[in-house]
């Protein structure tokens, strides 16, 4: 008899209340010991909020526009992830330990919970937010290919989890709230996933500032062109095709899925928008933040 597929069982564990893949809570104190650097710059996104592309961006912007040195390795393997633990593998800790300064990392860890020493050592913070309604379409597609996340069960019941915060990394509202609250007090440059798909070189232009560096236009135009979906998409060093499908199954869904503005229209029932926008204004109260919900 043919062998059954394994269903996925992957639990998460909590940290202050705050969901996060095993193996991460369990190596959570030397995370928290983790030293940054004072030219340390930190990109910080909840999933699927355009981690990858912001990274691809900065890197570009980092090599000057030279393709080449872009495709020196992974994108995964370019910019340690803090809070990343898969043991044997070296860890994001022992990955940015052994990186030479100044060091590009990255991380989707809430406010609360990121390493105190990236405060005190008053670093930069790059960060990227996404409208909730697409984070949670993207999540969810993601969910069902990642194999070690768990399983989203249907998109009805995804959408209860997502709106409990019962995601890894944390509720989408508490994360994006609290890296805005703070978006004054320290040197963060704090961004728009709609706002870069709208005006990509404006955007661009405004990370290769806030990075202290000075492009030509020529070398924008080139990024823009680089750093597109479509590029991204064929790019081995940009879209997991490299990932063993026993961690992404692609075949489910590919990491680089869409990469568009409004694709929740395709999601949400009427009925499922409307509660989404009650709760989001009881969850967003008080708070002067604005997401664009299509293009
Ligand atoms: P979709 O699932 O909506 O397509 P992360 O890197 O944080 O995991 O985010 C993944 C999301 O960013 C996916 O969204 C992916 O398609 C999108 N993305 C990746 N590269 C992109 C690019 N160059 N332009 C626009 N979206 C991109």
């Amino acid at each position: 008899a043919p062998t059954p597929e394994l269903s996925k069982d992957v639990k998460l564990k909590e940290v202050s209340g705050i969901l996060l893949q095993a193996a991460t809570a369990d190596s959570w104190s030397k995370i928290q010991t983790f030293e940054a650097k004072p030219d340390d710059l930190l990109i910080c996104t909840y999933p699927k909020s355009g981690t990858t592309w912001i990274q691809e961006i900065v890197d570009m912007i980092e090599q000057n526009g030279d393709v080449e040195k872009c495709q020196r390795a992974i994108i995964q393997h370019r910019h340690p992830f803090i809070e990343w633990a898969r043991p044997p593998q070296p860890s994001g800790v022992e990955k940015a330990n052994t990186m030479t300064a100044p060091r590009i990392l990255r991380t989707h860890l809430p406010t609360q919970l990121l390493p105190p020493s990236f405060w005190e050592k008053n670093c930069k913070f790059l960060y990227v937010a996404r409208n909730a309604k697409d984070c949670m379409v993207s999540y969810y597609h993601f969910q069902r290919m990642s194999q070690v996340l768990p399983d989203p069960g249907t998109w009805e019941e995804y959408f209860e989890t997502f709106i409990n915060g019962k995601v890894s990394w944390g509720s989408w509202f508490d994360h994006v709230k609290g890296w805005w609250k703070i978006r004054d007090k320290h040197q963060i440059l704090f961004i728009f996933y709609e706002d870069i798909k709208r005006d990509p070189k404006h955007e661009i232009q405004k990370v290769m500032q806030f990075m202290g560096k000075n492009l030509d236009e020529a070398v924008l135009d080139k990024i823009v062109q680089e750093t597109s979906f479509e590029k991204m998409k064929e790019n081995p060093m940009t879209n997991r095709s490299t990932v063993p499908k026993s961690v992404m199954d692609q075949s489910i869904s590919p990491f680089m899925r869409k990469g568009t503005v409004g694709d929740w229209k395709n999601h949400f029932t009427v009925a499922q928008n409307e509660r989404f926008d009650e709760i989001y204004r009881e969850k967003m109260k008080g708070t002067s933040i604005r997401f664009s919900m299509e293009l």
